[in-house]
């Protein structure tokens, strides 16, 4: 894959954590494409408040993700990283998906036309202190809701777990190097 555009969507706490690592191994692997990253944790963004304005207006209330859902509408690949919290996508990473509450609004407005012209690929890494099986297959399933209306398909996901006793990091990259085979 070359020249291409990546945006890597990261939502762990820990910047010398498993999530991050395995972040900064796909920025190694595609260093041939146009990478940017949103750091959940060091951007500041509003939650979504429900209060609909998008379903008449056609856009979020809020103006602080712009550059962010376009940076979203015209990459190739986004990879979502996040570590399991509670069993789900850590708070600030939550806090974007339910911004795209405005995309969904938009879809059933329109009679479900994507909101988003562009079709996009998107894989998934997770890091989970125990073995993290049910949340990932979870977290997986919530994405895999939000890609239906987001002109997203997930192609690949890969889980590092057991952060806490015996990690599977090697395991996760060699999983994370077969993700980009795929062209
Ligand atoms: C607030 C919090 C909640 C967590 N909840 C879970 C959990 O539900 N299941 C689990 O397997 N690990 C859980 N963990 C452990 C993390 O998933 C694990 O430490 C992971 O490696 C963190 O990702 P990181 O290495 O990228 O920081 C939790 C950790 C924190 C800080």
């Amino acid at each position: 894959m070359k020249n291409k555009r990546v945006l890597i969507i990261k939502g762990s706490a820990r910047k010398e954590g498993y999530t991050n690592r395995l972040c900064d191994r796909v920025q190694e692997l595609l260093s041939d494409n146009q990478i940017v990253v949103f750091d959940t944790f060091d951007e500041k963004f509003l939650p979504c408040n429900g209060c609909n304005y998008c379903e008449k207006n056609g856009r979020c209330v809020h103006r602080d993700l712009d550059v962010f859902f376009e940076q979203f509408e015209n990459a190739d690949l986004i990879i979502f990283a996040s570590p399991v919290y509670n069993g789900t996508f850590s708070a600030p990473l939550k806090g974007l998906i339910d911004r795209f509450q405005t995309y969904y609004t938009r879809f059933y407005a329109s009679g479900k036309v994507q909101p988003i012209k562009k079709r996009r690929r998107a894989i998934f890494i997770a890091a989970a202190g125990r073995d993290g099986k049910k949340s990932f297959d979870f977290m997986k399933w919530q994405l895999s809701c939000a890609f239906s209306i987001l002109n997203v398909e997930f192609i690949h996901s890969v889980l590092c777990p057991f952060t806490d006793t015996e990690p599977r990091y090697d395991e996760a990259l060699e999983e994370l190097k077969r993700s980009f085979t795929y062209e």
